[in-house]
């Protein structure tokens, strides 16, 4: 019988590593607590926090509310924050972005003051500093790449001077990692790491986020400097070049549309690759939770596994607590 139908079955049944106990046992892929790096908007507008509507969950806080959230945190296992700052004013150069009393430079040093084993990166970016949105300098409706790398270099070093051990840029010009790195060590600062947004795509998927951090382009759009997301062959080129410039670790973002970048930057460089799952992925899936027509836990979890799966060592996700508790729970031996 077997033979007439020229398959493996039925001596081959891979149904019989499913059953219960043993599907468990052979399971590949298996998110730690501290594979999810949660990110942290700190606000310098407010002293309560104030939930963003369109993510449903996460709020701008606060220095100290960010210091007892990120405590909360820890508590489910995090171990990793990338912090966003909310300035109290704005100009053409985001100057507020570099200050030493900054947002993200005050909060840096009570985190790093509070808990000290908590590892503080740091997204290094103009959008939210500047009155028109851009992520550099502009000139006319230009936005310049050369004359930008200096003020995010100034930024960075800012960011590690107060306590950050990573410092993410996520700005896309050309040559920042080097502009970033050779800062970094003039000031003496030669064991702060880069994360360098290499792969970064003009995304739809960033809406929510531009009304967390109040960052939209006053004009115009980012797809003079963010990648196309028609595009992977380029995403290979651009992380080649931020590795020769000084990144240490590599991001692809969005995660859950880019899952293909994300397997061949992990297959070409082996370097430790995050995947940033962007404020939308998390609104669609809050969003269809609310209405009932999704498990929002099971969807959370999936979607993170599958992250992993696809060569992620880590991964930014607004839902980094849950998945925290979630990954501790599971666990050889737990039910699946
Ligand atoms: C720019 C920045 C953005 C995000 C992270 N860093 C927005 C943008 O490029 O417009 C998006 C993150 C998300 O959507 O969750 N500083």
């Amino acid at each position: 019988m077997a033979e007439e139908r020229g398959g493996l079955f039925p001596r081959v049944r891979l149904r019989r590593l499913r059953r219960p106990g043993i599907r468990d046992l052979v399971r590949e892929t298996r998110p730690a607590a501290s594979d999810f790096i949660y990110p942290l908007f700190v606000d310098a507008t407010t002293d309560t926090p104030r939930p963003v509507e369109s993510m449903p969950g996460v709020s701008r806080l606060p220095v100290e509310a960010a210091v007892r959230e990120a405590g909360a945190a820890l508590e489910d296992g995090v171990r990793a924050f990338l912090l966003f700052g909310v300035p109290d004013r704005k100009d053409e150069r985001g100057s507020a972005s570099w200050a030493e009393d900054g947002i993200v430079q005050r909060a840096v040093r009570r985190l790093r003051e509070e808990f000290p084993d908590a590892v503080l990166i740091t997204d290094v970016c103009l959008c939210e500093y500047t009155s028109h949105g851009h992520c550099g300098l502009i000139e006319g409706d230009r936005v310049l790449n050369d004359p930008t790398l200096e003020l995010l270099a100034r930024q960075a070093v800012s960011h590690a001077q107060a306590g950050a051990q990573i410092v993410a840029p996520s700005d896309m010009m050309d040559g920042r990692v080097g502009a970033i790195r050779g800062a970094l060590d003039r000031e003496g600062l030669e064991d702060v790491a880069i994360l360098s947004y290499a792969a970064k795509y003009a995304s739809t998927f960033y809406g929510p986020f531009r009304d967390a951090a109040d960052s939209s382009p006053g004009f115009g759009d980012r797809r003079g400097y963010q990648m196309d997301p028609a595009n992977g062959d380029e995403a290979l080129r651009e992380v080649a070049l931020d590795v020769a410039e000084g990144a240490d670790l590599v991001m692809i973002k969005p995660a859950l549309g880019y899952l293909d970048v994300v397997y061949r930057v992990k297959e070409t460089f082996g370097l430790p690759t995050v995947a940033y799952s962007v404020s939308g992925e998390y609104a669609m899936i809050r969003a269809a939770t609310e209405r009932g027509w999704i498990d929002g836990s099971a969807a959370m979890w999936e979607a993170a596994v599958a992250i992993r799966r696809a060569g992620a060592d880590l991964v930014v996700t607004y839902a980094a607590r849950e998945l925290a508790r979630r990954a501790r729970a599971e666990g050889r031996g737990a039910p699946a």
